[in-house]
C-alpha cells in the first residue's frame, strides 16, 4: 500500500467510527447473506460483536501505517478466530461483507480510490490473520 493510500484508509476510519450502526448492521447482512452458515457460529444478539467488529476494523486501520505492529495485532486475532470457524472461503465474504459496510457508512465518500486502498488493507489483515492460525500451536491439540 502506498502512503496516500494508508492515509485514505486511516481518515475513511475516523468516519466509519462516527458510522458504526450503519457500519455494521450492513457488514453483517452482507456477510450472512454471501455465507448464510456462518450465522450459526455468533450469538443470537449480534450487539456487542458488532461493536467489536467495528473497532477493530477502525483501529488496525488507524495503526497500520505502523507496519510491524498491524501485522502483528492481525496475526494474533487471527490465531484466536481459529477456534471461532473462520475459514478461508470466510475470509473472502468477509472481504466483501467489509466493503458493503464502508458503502453504507461513507456513501459518496467511497470512492474507487478509497475502496481499493481498503481492499488493499483488507488483503494484508486477512493474509497475516490466516497466518497466525497456520503457525501459533493449538493447545487443544497439545499432546504431553
Ligand atoms: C472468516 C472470517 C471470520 C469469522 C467466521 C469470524 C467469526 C468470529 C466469531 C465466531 C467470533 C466470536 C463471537 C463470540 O461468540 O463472541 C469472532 C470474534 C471477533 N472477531 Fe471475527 N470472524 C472473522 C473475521 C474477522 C475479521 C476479518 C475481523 C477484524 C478485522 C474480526 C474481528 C473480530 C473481533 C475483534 C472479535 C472479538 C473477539 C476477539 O478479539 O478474539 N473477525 N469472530
Amino acid at each position: 500500500m502506498t502512503p496516500e493510500q494508508l492515509d485514505e484508509v486511516a481518515r475513511s476510519a475516523a468516519l466509519v467510527e462516527r458510522r458504526a450502526e450503519s457500519f455494521s448492521t450492513a457488514f453483517y447482512e452482507r456477510l450472512f447473506a454471501e455465507w448464510p452458515e456462518a450465522r450459526g457460529l455468533f450469538p443470537a444478539d449480534l450487539t456487542a460483536q458488532r461493536a467489536k467488529l467495528t473497532d477493530e476494523v477502525v483501529f488496525l486501520a488507524e495503526v497500520a501505517s505502523d507496519f510491524d505492529g498491524f501485522v502483528v495485532r492481525a496475526r494474533e486475532l487471527g490465531a484466536r478466530h481459529r477456534g471461532y470457524g473462520a475459514t478461508s472461503h470466510g475470509y473472502e465474504a468477509v472481504g466483501s461483507a467489509l466493503l458493503a459496510g464502508l458503502a453504507a457508512a461513507l456513501g459518496d465518500d467511497l470512492t474507487a480510490g478509497v475502496a481499493d486502498a481498503w481492499r488493499g488493507l483488507y488483503r494484508i489483515i486477512a493474509e497475516a490473520m490466516l497466518d497466525g492460525a497456520r503457525v501459533t500451536p493449538d493447545p487443544g491439540r497439545a499432546r504431553g
